[in-house]
């Protein structure tokens, strides 16, 4: 009895870790993951390897972490999303086997699959991420690797939070590992720099599949944006703004936001990343939604700025008109060749004359008072994703996704007309750079005032929703 008890249990448990039904289909492919280890290979100087960790799990609070987020080079070139892994690149084949990539796995575990989740392990590395050479991470130390043999060892700056453990498949182990058998105790600026450069170059310009991938995720963020515009009204609080974007984004399948949802009203529209969300009231004033999901991997970043009450006063709107009018200037410019400091040099001419015109400044160069952040930044698997930033030698090249995204703040106080106190205004659009011009991934979503507005006025899903009082 007992025996056939520890078989059923067994059986239950393998079951369980074994298979998950009902997945979305539209995951990168590991054609896509094997594609991107071609071209980081390619961009490697001669006879060097380079050395891909994953990010630590990190502590919510006491023993509970928070949801794991892979580390998005490790992901982009593996399509690995489990904590506790290594991946090796090396320039050329290696070994009697001429092996050019080794991953370094978290072993099966079918009582720790039961209580954290299903691993891939190195069958699943193997046929699912289209690896031939997988090990799992507790033989990485006794891997035989001479990192003194290579011109060049690539890594990037190493996590400084891995929680201490003596687990041999552990992250912290695992970075002692490679510490130690490289010879260097803290990471050398040359290969940080290298890492950078490489990976920067390969993800500031996006491929076709990725492309699929970032369109839907600015598509389902802007559905939630406009179901916002006709839903909001003066009683709601701004986490229930909040959470109306949530649930539309899981209801298109977004796993989460891609970074955390600014959603300020009035003086909470001027903080510019502003996360408490915790007026109780929108009142009658202007919100600032800057919310994004974030759909395998892929970050979309769009601001849309409304009147709680669906129509904006005077001030708000000649504001509201100056950031319009910004963003419009920019978009012009917005194809391969420009330089990318041009797109910000640009928006800040537009704000500072408007601003003028309406009195608030009197010396452009004030304009950083009320405008005191960039217009854009790529955008991708990081929200702020990686992409050379090489001043005015950096040009626009085509499939870079770039935000544009001015602002105005005007805090209480500010040194102008108390009309424009509590003033907060930025729209956010994801850019997508073609040779001769530009396509608006967000273009669903309204951003003229009249629009915006005019969708105000039309009812939501949401505002049939009716709960217990307590
Ligand atoms: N959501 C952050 C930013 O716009 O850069
Ligand atoms: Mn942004
Ligand atoms: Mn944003």
């Amino acid at each position: 009895m007992k025996q056939f008890l520890f078989l059923f249990v067994f059986a239950l448990t393998t079951s369980l870790v074994q298979s998950q039904e009902n997945l979305p289909t539209d995951y990168l492919t590991k054609e896509f993951h094997q594609g991107r280890r071609e071209a980081f290979r390619a961009l490697m100087p001669a006879n060097s390897v380079a050395v891909v960790f994953s990010y630590p799990e990190r502590v919510f609070s006491r023993d509970i972490d928070y949801n794991y987020h892979a580390n998005p080079d490790m992901y982009y070139l593996s399509g690995y999303k489990e904590p506790d892994a290594i991946l090796l690149i090396f320039k050329e084949a290696q070994g009697t086997e001429k092996y050019n990539e080794v991953l370094f796995v978290r072993e099966k575990n079918a009582t720790r699959e039961m209580w954290t989740g299903r691993r891939l392990g190195i069958e699943g590395a193997k046929s699912k991420l289209g690896f031939t050479t997988v090990y799992n991470g507790k033989d990485f130390n006794a891997f035989a690797i001479d990192f003194s043999k290579f011109d060049k060892v690539i890594y990037d700056e190493f996590p400084t939070d891995a929680k201490e453990s003596d687990h041999p498949d552990n992250l912290y182990v695992l970075l002692k590992s490679f510490k130690s058998k490289a010879g260097i105790t803290k990471a050398n600026e040359d290969s940080t720099n290298l890492f950078s450069k490489i990976t920067s170059s390969l993800r500031e310009i996006k491929t076709p599949e990725e492309l699929v991938l970032m369109r839907k995720t600015v598509k389902l963020s802007c559905i939630a944006h406009n179901e916002v515009m006709k839903a909001v009204g003066p009683d709601m609080s701004e986490n229930e703004v909040d959470g109306i974007h949530a649930y539309i984004h899981k209801h298109y399948g977004a796993e989460a936001e891609g970074y955390g949802p600014i959603v300020g009203a009035g003086a909470n529209g001027c903080i510019l990343h502003y996360w408490e969300n915790n007026a109780t009231k929108i009142d009658n004033q202007l919100l600032l939604m800057d919310v994004g999901s974030e759909y395998h991997g892929y970050s979309a970043d769009v601001t849309r700025t409304i009147p709680a009450n669906g129509k904006f006063t005077e001030e708000q709107k000649a504001i509201y008109q100056i950031v319009y009018d910004a963003q419009e200037a920019v978009f012009k410019i917005c194809k391969e060749g420009t330089p990318l400091v041009a797109l910000n040099e640009t928006a800040k001419d537009v704000i500072a004359k408007g601003l003028i015109k309406l009195g608030i400044i009197t010396d452009p160069k004030d304009v950083r008072l009320y405008y005191p952040h960039s217009c854009s930044h790529f955008l991708g698997l990081d929200v702020h994703d990686k992409g050379t930033y090489n001043g005015p030698q950096t040009l626009i090249k085509e499939n870079m996704i770039l935000t544009v995204e001015p602002g105005i703040y005007i805090p209480a106080n500010s040194k102008c007309d108390k009309k424009w106190w509590n003033i907060g205004v930025r729209i956010e659009d994801d850019i997508l750079m073609l040779k001769d011009s530009y396509e608006n991934l967000s273009a669903d979503s309204p951003r003229k005032w009249q629009d915006i507005e005019a969708l105000a006025k039309q009812k939501s899903t949401f505002n049939d929703m009716k709960f217990p009082k307590i």
